[in-house]
Order: C-alpha cells, then sequence, then structure tokens
C-alpha cells in the first residue's frame, strides 16, 4: 500500500494556499495510488492516457526548492500529464517573479489533449497563484518547443518518456543559462532510454556536471556551466 504521509512531509516546505495545499494532497494521493509506471520508450502511451504518472511529492519538494534557491523565473517542463509537478513549478516561478516584481513563466508540454484538458482544469483550482504562471504547449514537444522560447531559461525538467529527453534537452539547451539547472527523473529505472543523454551529461565538453540523487528510482540534478574554457 502507498505511503501517503510523504505528501505532507513534501508539503510542508511549500507555501501555498489552503486550496492549493489541498488540491496538491487530492492529487498526489490519486497519483499515489494508481499502479505504477516507469517508461524505457515511448510504446504503450495509450495505456497511461488516464494515468497521472506525476512525480512524487518528495521529488515536487527538492524542484520547488531548488526553483527558490536559484531564483528561478523561466522554466519548461518536458511532460506535464495532469499537471502536479506544474502547480510547484508555477509556485515557485509565481514567488520568485514577484520578489523582484518581475516576469516569469513556466511553458509546460503536453502531447495528449484530454490530459491538457485535466491539466487546465487542476490549475484553475489553485487559481491565480499558479494558472496565470503557466503556458501550457499542446503537442509533440519537439515541434512545440522549437519556437517562441524565453531567451535565458533557468530550469528544465525533464519528466518525460526517456527516449524523447534527449531531443528535448536538444531544443532547449541553446536557451539555458550558464548555471541552469536540468533535473531528469527516474534517472536509474529508465537508463536504457536515457543512454544518448547520460553520455552528453558526462563528457565535459558539453558543458554539464551532474550527479545522480537517491530518490525513487534515481533523480540527476544536473548544472549547466557552459561550453567556454571546459
Ligand atoms: C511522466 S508524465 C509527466 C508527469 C508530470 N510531470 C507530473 O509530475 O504530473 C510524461 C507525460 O509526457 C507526455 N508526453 C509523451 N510524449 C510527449 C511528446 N512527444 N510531447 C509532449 N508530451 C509528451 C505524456 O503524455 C505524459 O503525460
Amino acid at each position: 500500500m502507498a505511503d501517503l504521509s510523504v505528501i505532507e512531509k513534501a508539503l510542508v516546505s511549500v507555501p501555498a494556499s489552503q486550496a492549493t495545499l489541498e488540491l496538491l494532497r487530492d492529487l498526489h494521493t490519486q497519483a499515489l495510488t494508481e499502479p505504477p509506471y516507469v517508461s524505457t520508450d515511448n510504446e504503450h502511451e495509450s495505456a497511461v492516457l488516464d494515468k497521472f504518472v506525476a512525480l512524487d511529492p518528495d521529488k515536487c519538494a527538492l524542484v520547488y526548492l531548488l526553483l527558490r534557491a536559484t531564483g528561478a523565473r523561466f522554466v519548461v517542463e518536458a511532460g506535464t500529464s495532469f499537471g502536479v509537478s506544474t502547480i510547484y513549478l508555477a509556485l515557485a516561478v509565481g514567488q520568485n517573479a514577484a520578489l523582484l516584481d518581475a516576469p516569469g513563466k513556466v511553458i509546460a508540454t503536453e502531447n495528449e489533449h484530454t490530459k491538457a484538458i485535466r491539466a487546465r482544469q487542476h490549475w484553475k483550482r489553485a487559481g491565480d497563484e499558479v494558472e496565470k504562471w503557466i503556458e501550457l504547449r499542446e503537442g509533440d514537444l519537439r515541434e512545440t518547443l522549437k519556437t517562441n522560447l524565453p531567451e535565458s531559461i533557468d530550469f528544465l525538467l525533464l519528466d518525460i518518456w526517456s527516449v524523447l529527453a534527449m531531443p528535448t534537452l536538444a531544443v532547449v539547451k541553446p536557451h539555458l543559462r550558464k548555471g541552469a539547472l536540468v533535473v531528469v527523473d527516474n534517472i536509474i529505472a529508465g537508463r536504457t532510454g536515457y543512454a544518448d543523454l547520460m553520455e552528453h551529461f558526462a563528457d565535459p565538453r558539453n558543458g554539464f556536471r551532474s550527479t545522480t540523487a537517491p530518490y525513487a528510482g534515481g533523480l540527476h540534478i544536473v548544472v549547466y556551466v557552459g561550453t567556454e574554457g571546459v
């Protein structure tokens, strides 16, 4: 049986309205009680149409804290599903932007229209502290991220079928600022599909430095240091 106590442990680090915290409790509970799914390739997509496949609460809290620590205001999320992790991204971006009275945006991506509808419903329930910071791009992210990306991106969350991770990075990388973070879920559990991505991160000439944190399935945390002088 799923250990639901992880939800409260995560939420304690995340300042948000009671309505948003209640929504997150509800969504995490649904996500944690569905059968687990780890992608190794892009097959069986129809099999997960009705599933959250959401980022675990402890990983969501870490991502929120990383965004706050780095003051991230421009974020890309590869793989949005029903929009659970996106809520954390939007809270952090909104709070960082408010501190500076500056703009901010989370670009969310989802291929499946039915999932996009559910995500939008969830963000609406959370209201302005979440909804107004999100631009959802529907369709294949290899196309939807090709244009109109912010000049400088602070954070990329790769929570996508593993074989799509490297093509996504290729599109976003030219926009990553020095010091930008990339977080990749299930790097150990999905290592076959992530082979090209891991090879790219492992070569210092590509400008990344990374480590795997011991969260379930392995959470890869990557810093873009740039390619000059490496
Ligand atoms: C692991 S789930 C994302 C979970 C989400 N980050 C969360 O925590 O709630 C990955 C999502 O990527 C979507 N996806 C798969 N291929 C895609 C593509 N080519 N373009 C955009 N989204 C895609 C899937 O439909 C699925 O909902």
